[in-house]
C-alpha cells in the first residue's frame, strides 16, 4: 500500500496504489481563491495545502479502507514546482512517513504525470512517447522503463506552456480563468479555419521538438484588438476554434513526429490541456492514421493528483529502489 501525495502547484491529492491497482484518489484545489487574481498565487497555495493536507490524507484511507497503519510506504512529489506549496507536502508526507515507520520516496512531478496513465491502463509499453501539456508543462519525452532508464528529455515550450497560452488567451477574450475549459467551451461553434492563427516552431531543424506559445498569444491578443478598433464584436467561437487548432496541430504533429523517429507505437497524452477536445480528437486522427497506439487517462488522473506520485511510488518499491532520507529536500526547479 503506496501512499502519494502531491502538492506543487494548487492542487493538494493523495492517492494510495497497491500492485499497480488505485485504491483512494482525493483531490482538493485551491483554484478558486486564484480565480480573481488570473494565475496561482504561491503563498495562497501554500496555506491552502496546510488546509488540505490532514483531511484529504484521512478521506484517502477512508476509501482504501486502511488506517495509518496498513500505508507500507509514502512517495511525495519533491519537485519541480512552487516552493512553498512543495514544502507543505513533502513536510506532510514526512511526518506521515515517521508515524507510520515506513520509507518516503520522493518523486519527479513529471514521472507521476507519465505514470498515471498506468492506473487506468497497465504498464506502459517500452519505449512510448508522453506528451505532457498542462499550465505549467509542455514536455516532449520518451519514456523507456520508468524507474530504471533516464526518460530522455526530447523537448519542451521554450516560453508558455500549452494551458498557460489557453489561460492567457482567455483572459484577452474576457472567458473565465481556468481559460482551457472556457476556450474549449467557446469553440464548439467555431470555425477552426476562421482565423489563420501561427503554428510556431513547427519548421524548426535545430530543435524540433521544441514547442513556443507566446508568439500564438501575441497573434490572438492582436487579432482581439483589431476587432475592438473597429468596434466590432468578437466573433469569440471562431477565434477559440482557431487558437485551439494550432496549439492540437502543433501539439500532435511533433509528437507523431516524435513516434517516427524512435520507432514507437504508442503515445502517451497527459496533464489538462489533454482534456481539450480538439487535442484529443486530432491526436486520435493522426495517432489512427500513423498505426501509432493512443493513450489518454481519464481526466481525473490527467491533472494532478497525489494517484500518479502513488503510482511511482509503487514502482519503486517493487523494482527495489532505495528510499529517501527523512531529510530530504524539495527541488523546486529540477530538471
Ligand atoms: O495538469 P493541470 O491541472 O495543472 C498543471 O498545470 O500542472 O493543467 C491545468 C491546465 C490549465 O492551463 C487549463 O487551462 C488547462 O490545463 N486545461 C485545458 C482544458 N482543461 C484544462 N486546456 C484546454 N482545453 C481544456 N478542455
Ligand atoms: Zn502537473
Amino acid at each position: 500500500m503506496v501512499l502519494g501525495v502531491e502538492s506543487s502547484c494548487d492542487e493538494t491529492g493523495v492517492g494510495i496504489v497497491s500492485g499497480g491497482r488505485l485504491l483512494a484518489h482525493v483531490v482538493a484545489s485551491s483554484m478558486d481563491e486564484h480565480a480573481r487574481f488570473g494565475g496561482v498565487v504561491p503563498e495562497i497555495a501554500a496555506r491552502a495545502h496546510l488546509q488540505a493536507f490532514t483531511p484529504v490524507v484521512r478521506e484517502a484511507l477512508a476509501q482504501a479502507g486502511i488506517g495509518l497503519r496498513g500505508v507500507d510506504a509514502v512517495a511525495v512529489t519533491t519537485g519541480p514546482g512552487l516552493s512553498g506549496a512543495l514544502q507543505v507536502g513533502l513536510a506532510g508526507a514526512k511526518s506521515l512517513a515517521y508515524a507510520a515507520g515506513v520509507p518516503l520516496y520522493g518523486v519527479h512531478h513529471l514521472a507521476g504525470h507519465v505514470a498515471a496513465d498506468t492506473l487506468e491502463h497497465g504498464p506502459l509499453p517500452d519505449p512510448c512517447v508522453v506528451l505532457i501539456v498542462s499550465g505549467g508543462h509542455t514536455s516532449l519525452l520518451l519514456v523507456r522503463d520508468l524507474v530504471r532508464d533516464p526518460i530522455l528529455h526530447l523537448g519542451d515550450t521554450v516560453d508558455d506552456a500549452a494551458g498557460e497560452c489557453f489561460d492567457k488567451v482567455a483572459r484577452i477574450f474576457g472567458l473565465p480563468y481556468p481559460g482551457g475549459p472556457a476556450i474549449d467551451r467557446a469553440a464548439r461553434d467555431g470555425d477552426p479555419r476562421a482565423v489563420a492563427f501561427p503554428r510556431p516552431l513547427l519548421g524548426s531543424k535545430d530543435d524540433p521538438y521544441a514547442f513556443s506559445f507566446s508568439g500564438l498569444k501575441t497573434a490572438a491578443a492582436r487579432w482581439a484588438e483589431q476587432h475592438r478598433l473597429r468596434g466590432e464584436d468578437l466573433p469569440l467561437a471562431d477565434g477559440a476554434a482557431s487558437l485551439q487548432e494550432a496549439v492540437a496541430d502543433v501539439l500532435t504533429r511533433k509528437a507523431l513526429a516524435a513516434c517516427r523517429q524512435y520507432g514507437v507505437r504508442t503515445l502517451v497524452v497527459v496533464g489538462g490541456v489533454a482534456a481539450n477536445s480538439r487535442v484529443r480528437a486530432l491526436a486520435e486522427e493522426r495517432c489512427a492514421a500513423a498505426g501509432v497506439e493512443l493513450r489518454v487517462p481519464p481526466l481525473t488522473l490527467c491533472t494532478d493528483n497525489g494517484a500518479m506520485i502513488a503510482a511511482v511510488g509503487d514502482l519503486l518499491v517493487r523494482s527495489g529502489a532505495a528510499p529517501a532520507k527523512l531529510d530530504v529536500s524539495i527541488d523546486p526547479s529540477a530538471p
